[in-house]
């Protein structure tokens, strides 16, 4: 089932897996306001919602992933708006980042800007060989405004993120994988296949640990929570759940387990 979400992120559903597609291809698949409010209204909608055992975000086209945020959109942001406009784009990708199931961007090509950005919030990358990440707001006299300055250290750490955010210099598919910020590559238009392979692992897993996870990844980086806390808080919480009762019975009785997100 395909539908328009209104026409700039196309969902497909195949069965418990949601493939998004950012679908402006004359610009690259730049992330404009429209972008921004689909995102925000999938995300929104489907939190929580068990039945999703993953989601696929990745771009039109085989040129790009997404070419960073509308530049078009700039020209007539004064500081308030910029910070305002920043802020939102923080926030919807927190929603990416903190959605209880794994969402994989499927990098098949530019991923600049907002769109390295949007790739670093999700929890998993798999990038085509054709792909290219980069911070090129420099160029533009500006810094990353959608969390890129804070994640690419996460992500690669300091020296290298560093000199990619002053040098605005574009890093290849290879390069990427050897400092960690692709997970996986493949050849170009195999990411969103390779993407699924990875979701139906992570479906045969307790739904709950699986969400327990992320949010414990997560803690790690969130300067207000002590992860060591969480993690036998998160340990208690999972041990207490129906799943974990059926997982250790499934054990014993030698069969796979059936869990219920309970
Ligand atoms: N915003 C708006 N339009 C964009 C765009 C963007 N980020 N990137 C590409 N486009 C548009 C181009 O304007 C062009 O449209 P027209 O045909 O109407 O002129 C179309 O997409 C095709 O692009 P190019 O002709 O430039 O394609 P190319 O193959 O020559 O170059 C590219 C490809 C190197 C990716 C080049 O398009 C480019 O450098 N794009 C901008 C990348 C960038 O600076 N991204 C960061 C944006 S700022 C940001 O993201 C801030 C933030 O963190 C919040």
């Amino acid at each position: 089932m395909t539908e328009m979400n209104p026409d700039v992120l196309l969902q497909e559903w195949d069965e418990s897996i949601v493939v998004l597609t950012i679908h402006r291809p004359d610009a690259l698949n730049a992330l404009n306001r429209s972008v921004f409010d689909a995102l925000e209204v999938f995300f929104k909608k489907h939190k929580g919602n068990y039945d999703i055992k993953g989601v696929i975000i990745t771009g039109a086209g085989s040129k790009a992933f997404v070419a960073g945020a509308d530049i078009k959109e700039f020209s007539s942001l004064d500081a308030a708006m910029g910070s305002a406009l920043s802020k939102r784009g923080q926030d919807v990708f927190f929603m990416i980042e903190r959605f209880h199931a794994p969402v994989i961007a499927a990098v098949n090509g530019f991923a600049l800007g907002g769109g390295c950005e949007l790739a670093m919030s999700c929890h998993i990358r798999v990038a085509g060989q054709n792909a290219k990440f980069g911070q090129p707001e420099v160029n533009l006299g500006l810094v990353p405004g959608y969390g890129g300055s804070q994640r690419l250290i996460q992500l690669i750490g300091k020296g290298k993120a560093t000199e990619m955010l002053l040098t605005a210099d574009m890093i290849n598919a290879d390069e990427a994988f050897r400092l960690g910020l692709a997970t996986h590559v493949v050849e170009p238009g195999a990411e969103v296949e390779k993407a699924k392979e990875i979701i139906r692992k992570i479906a045969t897993k307790g739904p709950l640990a699986v969400e327990q996870s992320i949010q414990l990844v997560n803690a790690y980086f969130d300067k207000t929570v002590d992860g060591f806390v969480k993690e036998y808080e998160d340990f208690g919480l999972t041990i207490g759940s129906q799943d974990s009762k059926e997982g250790a019975a499934a054990f014993v009785e030698k069969r796979k387990p059936v869990f219920k997100a309970k």
